[in-house]
This record gives structure tokens, C-alpha cells and sequence, in this order.
């Protein structure tokens, strides 16, 4: 057993998403969002689960600060629901909305917790989606207008910015048929879509600068490396055209100025449309880039997507767990892209929990799986810093059980366990584990 040291500073975190956990979906002259109104459709969630209560978040977030506090979290990673703070996407300001982030920025200072904003994990306002959603240019208008109204108020207080979550998942799993809102199935759309989203990005990050010089702007990307089922040619080729569709598709306009190249021939005449100066918009320097890692893809030329792996092990959700995976990824995106520093914006699993009652009466959840999957990850990206990767912090995915989209409530990523019936929290082994880490700034491997 060595101990493995993280330099001091780093941003030990964890995360989570607005319509994931506020609840109070039309409190306080909240508007409506996507997710809402998706939601409220039987059959397009599991169990017809909505987000219309959640963690009541909304309502709990002193506790869950104070929670987050005793874990001992340097971070706080959540998003702003637009909605919230703009009901009809631009124009007239919900006060309330905006004093609810503002007293949880307050709360979370007042505790010594870094707040890290994500400006859009994917509940657009519904009205805006009335008027088109992000196939429309005036949806990436109004990103920039609300962006700099938060940045304008909140600024002061919080510094990292991240414009969009996962944007290939806010794009791709609403207009590609995998039931996210709006519900579209249509290909060349979802790569317009997409374009816009990173247009919206570009516009993001220069009202951030205009607002304030010391704002620091970020994106957060999701990536599953895709790896070939075999070492033929043929699933070496379907593994790097997937890689490219589903995830350089994001990195390489950001960081290369361009569309990765295998992927926007493949797109053929379904290629968005490009105007001048798009490149140079998407492509904006960047401050940092949050990195969402959880599992891998495993392909094959002539199956497509293979998830039976001999001798793998998964999550809770059948996610391959594959630590060495992250270590790869850090390091290809230091060696072949002009990184900004990094973060580990999300990692975790789910796995079914439950609740036990110990000897002396105290509620507790046994989450060695939770505690092994992230010590595994920890180290290995501690590996990646010590070959150079320039990594800041990590945010856990997630503090608390939550709405998991199409999975509704079924799924738990919490280090934190909810009971929904009576909104208790109750730290898992996980959480508690994690605090010890976080107090020594490492851990025993
Ligand atoms: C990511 C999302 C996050 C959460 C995790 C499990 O794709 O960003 O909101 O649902 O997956």
C-alpha cells in the first residue's frame, strides 16, 4: 500500500444538474422547460417518473449544503435552470428564481465550497422550443443574453463557468430517436442542432468575457472511448467513425477548428450548414474543459455496438467498468489537442442501493461497489497527472440520487442516498470514504 498524493489545491467536487434534483417545477413564476413537459407525457420516462419534485432541492438546499459541508467538498458542481430565471428563455427576469442561486452561491462561499455554474444541462425553456429550439438562431441569441445576465449577477462570487453539459447528449439524444425532448428522429437535423449548441457555446463564452474578465469559461464534454471489438480493419475503422461522430464531433470544432474529417464525410449532405466565421465562434479559447467519463464503447464493423464483454464488469445501469480507459482518454486529449487544464466534471455509477438500519439504530447504504468504482478511477487519473495531464479537480457524480432521465428515480449515481417518500438523506459508505480522501488530499492504493 502507497499513498497517493493529489497536489494541494485540487478541486475535490461533486455534482449535479437542475431538473435533476430541484423539483419545484413551476414555483416562483418558474417557467416551464423541455424536460417538463416531456415528462408529464406517460410512457416517455421510466415508471412515469418526472422531475417535478426530485430531491426538492429547491426547497432543501440549505441542508444540502450543509451536507455538503460536512463531507467536506471543496466544490459544488450544479447548473442554473434557465427557465427558472428567464420563464419564457429571454426578456422579463424571474426574481425569484435568480435569489434562489443567489443564496445558494451565498450559502456555499459562507461554507468555503467553490460554486461551479453549468449554464445549460439540457432544460431548454419551453418556450423557446415552441419557437424552434436550438434549430432556430434566435435560441443561440438568447443563450448569450441569459449568460450574461447570469454572469452579470453572479459573477462576483463564482469564477468557473461551464456554458453547456455534454453537449453531443443535449443534441444527438432529442433529435436522433433516443427519447430525450423534443423527441425528434431526424439525422440531419440533429447535426444542425448540434452546430447551433456549439454556436451557442461560442456566444456563451464571449458574453462570460465581456461581463467579466475574471470569469473562467469552460465547456463540459462527454466521452466513452470507443474501442475496436477486434484488431481487424474493418472494426478499427467502425471504431474511429464512431468516436468521431459521437464524441471529436464536439472536441475537434472547439480545439482544431474543424469537424473531424471521417465523420463529416460520412455525413454527406446531412453536414450542417457552416457559415463564415463559425469555426472561429465555436472554437473560443478556453479557460478549462470539464471531461464526463464513465465507461467505454466496444465496436464492431459488423454488430454495431457490442455490451456483452467476457470477464467485464459493470454498473448498476450495465456500464462497462473500465478505469484504464480514463487514463487513455486523459492522456490522448494531452497528447493530440491543445488542452486547456482539466477537470473531471462527472464520474460515478449506479447501482441498487438500499437502506439498512445498523446496530446502533443509524440509517446507512453498503456501497462498496460505488467505493471501489471510484478509488479504481481516482488512481487512475492520479497516474495521468503524474504523465503530465493537467488536471485541476473532480467532481463525483453525483451528491445526491436523483432524476436520471429516461431511468426517472430507478437508477441512484448518489454518494448521498434520498428517500423519496420522506426526502432524507443519508450518506452512503461512499460519501463517507470519499470524505477521508478529501481530508487527506488522497488516498491508500
Ligand atoms: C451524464 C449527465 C448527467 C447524468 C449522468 C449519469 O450524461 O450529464 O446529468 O445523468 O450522465
Amino acid at each position: 500500500m502507497n499513498f497517493i498524493q493529489f497536489p494541494k489545491g485540487f478541486l475535490w467536487g461533486s455534482g449535479t444538474s437542475a431538473y435533476q434534483i430541484e423539483g419545484g417545477w413551476n414555483a416562483d413564476g418558474k417557467g416551464e422547460s423541455i424536460w417538463d413537459r416531456w415528462c408529464h407525457t406517460p410512457g416517455h420516462i421510466k415508471n412515469n417518473d418526472t422531475g417535478d419534485v426530485a430531491c426538492d432541492h429547491y426547497h432543501r438546499w440549505e441542508e444540502d449544503v450543509d451536507l455538503m459541508a460536512r463531507l467536506g467538498l471543496k466544490s459544488y458542481r450544479f447548473s442554473i435552470s434557465w427557465p427558472r430565471v428567464l420563464p419564457a428563455g429571454r426578456g422579463a427576469l424571474n426574481q425569484p428564481g435568480l435569489d434562489f442561486y443567489d443564496r445558494l452561491v451565498d450559502r456555499l462561499l459562507l461554507k468555503g465550497i467553490q460554486p461551479c455554474v453549468t449554464l445549460f444541462h439540457w432544460d431548454l425553456p419551453q418556450a423557446l422550443q415552441d419557437e424552434g429550439g436550438w434549430i432556430e438562431p434566435g435560441t443561440i441569441e438568447a443563450f448569450g443574453e441569459y449568460t450574461a445576465l447570469m454572469v452579470r449577477h453572479l459573477g462576483d462570487r463564482v469564477k468557473l463557468w461551464a456554458t453547456l453539459n455534454e453537449p453531443g447528449m443535449g443534441s444527438f439524444a432529442g433529435y436522433q430517436g433516443i427519447g430525450h425532448p423534443p423527441g425528434v428522429n431526424d439525422f440531419r437535423l440533429s447535426l444542425q442542432v448540434a452546430h447551433n449548441l456549439m454556436l451557442a457555446h461560442g456566444a456563451g463564452v464571449q458574453a462570460l468575457r465581456a461581463e467579466r474578465a475574471d470569469a473562467q469559461a469552460g465547456i463540459v464534454i462527454d466521452f466513452w472511448p470507443v474501442d475496436p471489438v477486434t484488431g481487424s480493419n474493418a472494426d478499427r475503422q467502425a471504431a474511429e467513425l464512431f468516436w468521431q461522430q459521437r464524441f471529436t464531433w464536439f472536441l475537434d470544432p472547439l480545439l482544431r477548428g474543424a469537424y473531424p474529417p471521417l465523420a463529416w464525410e460520412a455525413a454527406g449532405a446531412d453536414a450542417p450548414k457552416v457559415g463564415p466565421g463559425d469555426f472561429e465562434l465555436m472554437g473560443q479559447r478556453l479557460d478549462w474543459m470539464g471531461v464526463n467519463y464513465y465507461s467505454r464503447i466496444l465496436m464492431s464493423a459488423e454488430k454495431g455496438r457490442v455490451r456483452e464483454i467476457a470477464g467485464a464488469e459493470y454498473t448498476g445501469l450495465n456500464w462497462e467498468i473500465h478505469p484504464q480507459s480514463l487514463y487513455r482518454l486523459l492522456m490522448l486529449l494531452k497528447d493530440e489537442y491543445p488542452i486547456p487544464p482539466l477537470y473531471i466534471a462527472e464520474n460515478g455509477a449506479a447501482f441498487p442501493d438500499e437502506l439498512a438500519t445498523g446496530e446502533d439504530g443509524q440509517m446507512a447504504v453498503h456501497d462498496e461497489g460505488r467505493t471501489a468504482y471510484l478509488r479504481a478511477h481516482f488512481i487512475q487519473a492520479h497516474q495521468a497527472m503524474q504523465a503530465g495531464v493537467d488536471l485541476r479537480g473532480y467532481f463525483v457524480w453525483s451528491l445526491l440520487d436523483n432524476f436520471e432521465w429516461l431511468q426517472g428515480y430507478a437508477a441512484r449515481f448518489g454518494i448521498v442516498f434520498v428517500d423519496y417518500p420522506t426526502q432524507r438523506r443519508v450518506a452512503k459508505d461512499s460519501a463517507l470514504w470519499y470524505a477521508r480522501v478529501i481530508a487527506r488530499n488522497g488516498l491508500e492504493a
